[in-house]
């Protein structure tokens, strides 16, 4: 089944969510037992996704995010155009705060994000955020 949305076009959510759904199964979570998967499209049209991956040092855990950004780099690079995450039930889950800034470096023109209230952007998760250009603006 396809579910393109007039919203963010050409993007099938579902597609991502069950290519997030089968990443969650490969998380390694013994410590929160809280299992996450997520998975983007980039603007070139690779589906990459990522799993979380703890730690017995629990702060250096790693988020599904962190995993599915190296994907990307592993891949070939580029943007991202859409993104969502799911928990071990398959619902969407909205990406932690430090996760918002990891998938705004990478953001495309518009990067649509299906979370449990719908379809919204980066910039409507993470409001007047730094970013690359930031570094470029310094006198
Ligand atoms: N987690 C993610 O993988 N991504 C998020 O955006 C939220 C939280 C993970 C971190 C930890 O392994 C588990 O979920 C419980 O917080």
């Amino acid at each position: 089944m396809s579910e393109t949305s007039s919203i963010a076009p050409g993007v099938d959510f579902a597609a991502l969510t069950s290519a997030a759904r089968e990443a969650m199964t490969r998380a390694y979570a013994p410590y929160s037992g809280y299992p996450v998967g997520a998975a983007a499209l980039t603007e070139d049209g690779r589906t990459i996704t990522g799993c979380n991956v703890e730690n017995a040092s629990y702060g250096v855990g790693l988020c599904a995010e962190c995993a599915l950004v190296g994907q990307l780099q592993l891949t070939g690079g580029g943007t991202l155009r859409a993104f969502t995450c799911v928990n071990a039930d398959g619902d969407y889950i909205t990406p932690c705060g430090r996760c918002r800034q990891l998938l705004y470096e990478f953001a495309g023109e518009t990067l649509w994000i299906k979370t449990a209230a719908g379809i919204t952007t980066i910039e409507g998760l993470l409001p007047e955020a730094f970013g690359p250009r930031d570094l470029e603006n310094i006198a």
